[in-house]
């Protein structure tokens, strides 16, 4: 499924940047773009990664704002 709308990312695509050692949506944003445009992917995108690496995602609530600052 479609998590990032605007830069057509998928849970899928998560999965794999997570299985590369992705670990923040700072990097998702920096390597798939997600959460760079509108930013409503951003929660989904960081529950993805808690999933995928079994743990809790580190949180940086700078995405939002930054994400935020492009709309
Ligand atoms: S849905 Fe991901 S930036 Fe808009």
């Amino acid at each position: 499924m479609y998590v990032c709308i605007c830069q057509a990312v998928t849970d899928k695509d998560i999965r794999h940047a997570a299985a590369r050692g992705v670990n923040s949506v700072d990097q998702l944003r920096d390597e798939l773009g997600v959460a760079s445009c509108c930013g409503c992917c951003g929660p989904l995108a960081e529950q993805l990664l808690a999933e995928a690496s079994d743990g809790p995602a580190p949180m940086n609530a700078g995405w939002f704002a930054q994400a935020a600052s492009t709309v």
